[in-house]
């Protein structure tokens, strides 16, 4: 495994950080300040308050320390920081706070060595998230991060994953959301503006491409202009139309033979000038190359410099280049203020972060009810599930730790749960790691769902066991895990550790098993034709055992639907090769060129490839019928009018997933969607607004989206293979941005 230079520093020793809590900088600012008029906007609060900083004032706002454990023999960081991964010291003759900067994806992270003794509430994974087709889902997330941030001390988190799953071996897709630019962007989006309506700042990450974790921090990704704005960049720029994120993160990886952290196209002309976007670019940590260089690109602040880069290049070598005119001040100016200014924009001075009292329980129900809505049901035969629960005499619980709790991915997204890690001492037990189990044990909560049974425990490393009591049981549910991380990718699609074999004996033993899947991205399902039923619930957060408990017995009915597609194998990808992932040598580049803007199901369309599941899939417990698709187009709106009935005997929730083959197209797109929850027999008729920059191509000569005249053909249905009738409709190409 391959780590940049100062990971292994996040594993160091850890220094005595008692007490970080009260260290809470949560400065007051002086409400005599012309600036602390809310009533002025963002940027002129910003502009009143740059013409009071001194040069050095605005060299410390463009540089982070590092606030986490580092080694004895280091340069204590500053004072006043909560451990964290970032801190900049606050300004206090002008009550500017400290910035006090956390990693936040799925909930504000924390190893047990960065707080000891400090916990938060973990959100399942991205893509569970993303599999609810909720946006309010994904907003009631971001702010319950933002809200324990916030009574933690943070004001600034680094969340916002938004890189497209264009390979299903990286390591980070469990940070992640979707294949797809529409779902990503919107999912993500929202989950940016539930962040910062607590008052916090959010990244957005990784700018962009940064689509595998192997040899990150060198490889060069190719791709055409057009091919990545249809794609990875139009996720972000929908998610940043939505979210409003204060900083964008750039990436670690180069783009065309630019680090991502000085690459003007990136940075400049794309994120600033296309999107004319106000906030800050923030780099990822260790992701600088440069001063002058990296500045005039765009880069706005430099991240963890002391201990990741090199060298510090935002200060003596940048005022170097600033002595030399290779760097004007104007643009120290325009850094600083776009910082200043995101600040504003939060609201972080009126409301500055301090340590409050946190809702525990109603913060697990955020992360619980996630789960309920984006775990997907992949398959179910004879109608296995739901079980019924009250009738249940005996049940197998199988693998996994289940005992104990569930898998969380590794890296610096890590929550700490109360109660620590469940299963302690897995290798690695150093960075990415340690592996980690939160300690919400599904076996509990299986046995609270059916107080009456018997409910047994084998761990499966004994398959013979295991087998005999699924054998003597009325039902086994066997928990398989894959762990993953950041920092690698997994060499392939399969479980690890004999777990096939374990599925296998045990689904051979009693056709009622049920697969339970705890993973980052799609595994190989060799013992899927033997599984009477499966359902993804990737790393499930918390109170994620009540949550599948709640699943399992039909308590709640399952409505996720895959954000991505579930390949049969390596062969069917656009890369059956991901050299250098799991050892050897790693590429110097990798050619995203290949399938370009047709990431995922886009991809299979083109090649008339059947993956083993299609984006968009996932079953239910009910059955819904779906017609009577209408488009309309009018004053440059594109609007899709659908039926949408629940046929069965269950209430539940139902996603209308609307694609677009635009013109001279050879795939769809994910254009529109819509959840829906119904009761048995009640119909809806749902409006479901397309976006126009799925309808639109990229014109690399024009600069701009350009819807094209033509015939659209428009799809509805329930997965990305589950359409009904096409309806073709005429727009008039308008040109138009
Ligand atoms: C990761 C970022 C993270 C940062 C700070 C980097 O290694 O790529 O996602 O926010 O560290 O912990």
């Amino acid at each position: 495994m391959k780590r940049k230079a100062g990971n292994a520093l996040r594993c160091a020793i850890v220094l005595g950080l008692a007490g970080w809590m009260g260290l809470a900088m949560a400065q007051q600012a002086p409400a005599a300040h012309p600036w602390s008029d809310a009533k002025l906007s963002p940027d002129q609060r910003a502009d009143l308050l740059l013409k009071q900083l001194t040069q050095d004032d605005k060299f410390q706002l463009i540089r982070s320390y590092f606030a986490g454990p580092r080694k004895p023999e280091d340069k204590p960081a500053p004072p006043g920081y909560i451990g964290s991964a970032g801190y900049i010291p606050a300004i206090e003759r002008l009550g500017i706070p400290a910035i006090q900067e956390s990693d936040a994806g799925l909930g504000v992270a924390s190893s047990e060595r960065m707080r000891p003794g400090d916990y938060a509430t973990p959100l399942p994974a991205g893509p569970v998230t993303a599999a609810t087709w909720d946006p309010k889902a994904a907003f009631r997330g971001g702010a319950m991060i933002g809200g324990e941030a916030h009574a933690k001390g943070f004001n600034v988190l680094l969340a916002g994953g938004t890189n497209l799953m264009r390979e299903p071996r990286n390591g980070r897709n469990f940070e992640y959301a979707s294949e797809d630019p529409l779902l990503a962007g919107t999912m993500v989006g929202e989950a940016i503006r539930g962040i910062e309506s607590q008052h916090v700042v959010s990244t957005i990450k990784h700018f962009a491409l940064n689509d595998q974790e192997t040899a990150r921090t060198t490889v060069d990704v190719r791709i055409g202009e057009q091919a990545m704005r249809e794609s990875d960049l139009l996720a972000f720029e929908l998610a940043i139309e939505r979210g409003k994120p204060g900083s964008v993160m750039c990436s670690y990886n180069k783009l065309n033979g630019d680090w991502a952290c000085e690459n003007d196209y990136l940075l400049n002309q794309v994120l600033k000038r296309d999107w004319k976007y106000p906030g800050f670019v923030m780099s990822d940590w260790g992701g600088v190359h440069s001063a002058a260089k990296a500045v005039n690109a765009g880069l706005d602040q430099e991240s963890a410099a002391e201990i990741f880069d090199k060298q510090i290049y935002f200060d003596a070598p940048l005022r170097d280049a600033l002595a030399k005119g290779e760097v004007k001040q104007s643009r120290i100016d325009d850094m600083t203020r776009r910082i200043l200014r995101s600040f504003f924009a939060a609201g972080v001075f009126e409301h500055p972060a301090k340590k409050a009292p946190i809702d525990e329980k109603a913060n697990l129900a955020v992360a619980r009810e996630t789960l309920e809505a984006g775990a997907v049901l992949l398959r179910n035969q004879n109608g296995l599930l739901p079980l019924d629960a009250a009738k249940l005499a005996s049940v197998a619980v199988i693998g996994a730790h289940a005992d104990k709790g569930v898998l969380a991915g590794g890296g610096s997204s890590l929550v700490t749960a109360k109660g620590g890690n469940a299963v302690p001492g897995l290798k690695p037990t150093d960075w990415p790691g340690p592996v980690t189990y939160h300690p919400y044990a599904p076996l509990k909560a299986l046995q609270s769902m059916a107080p009456q049974a018997k409910v047994q425990f084998a761990g499966g490393e004994d398959v013979a066991a295991a087998a005999a009591l699924a054998a003597k049981s009325q039902v086994a549910v066997v928990f398989v895990q894959k762990w993953a991380g950041e920092d690698f990718d997994a060499r392939d699609l399969s479980l690890p550790d004999g777990q096939d074999a374990l599925v296998a004996a045990v689904a051979k033993a009693n056709p009622r098993t049920i697969v339970v899947l705890e993973n980052g991205s799609p595994v190989a399902m060799p013992w899927l034709e033997q599984a009477g039923a499966v359902l993804e619930v990737w790393y499930p957060g918390g109170d994620a055992g009540n949550g599948i408990a709640n699943i399992l017995s039909g308590k709640v009915n399952p409505s996720g639907r895959l954000p991505l597609s579930w390949p049969r194998d390596v062969s069917q990808l656009p890369r059956p090769e991901l050299p250098g992932a799991g050892g050897g040598t790693p590429p110097e580049s990798v050619d995203y060129a290949i399938e370009g803007a047709n990431v995922g199901y886009r991809w299979y369309q083109s090649k008339n490839i059947q993956p083993l599941f299609p984006f968009g899939y996932g079953l239910s417990y009910t059955t819904f019928e779906h017609g009577g698709l209408k488009v309309d187009a009018k004053g440059g709106k594109v609007t899709a009018t659908v039926t949408v009935r629940n046929t069965g005997k269950r209430a539940g929730a139902d996603v209308a997933q609307v694609y677009v083959q635009v013109p001279g197209a050879k795939v769809r797109r994910l254009a529109g969607f819509a959840k829906v929850f119904l009761k048995p027999g009640e119909q809806r008729v749902l409006s479901i607004p397309l976006e126009r920059k799925l309808l639109a191509d990229f014109d690399t000569v024009k600069h701009g989206w350009v819807v094209r005249g033509g015939e659209y053909v428009v799809s509805e249905g329930r997965s990305s293979a589950d359409l009904g009738a096409p309806v073709a409709t005429q727009l008039a190409g308008d040109g138009t941005k």
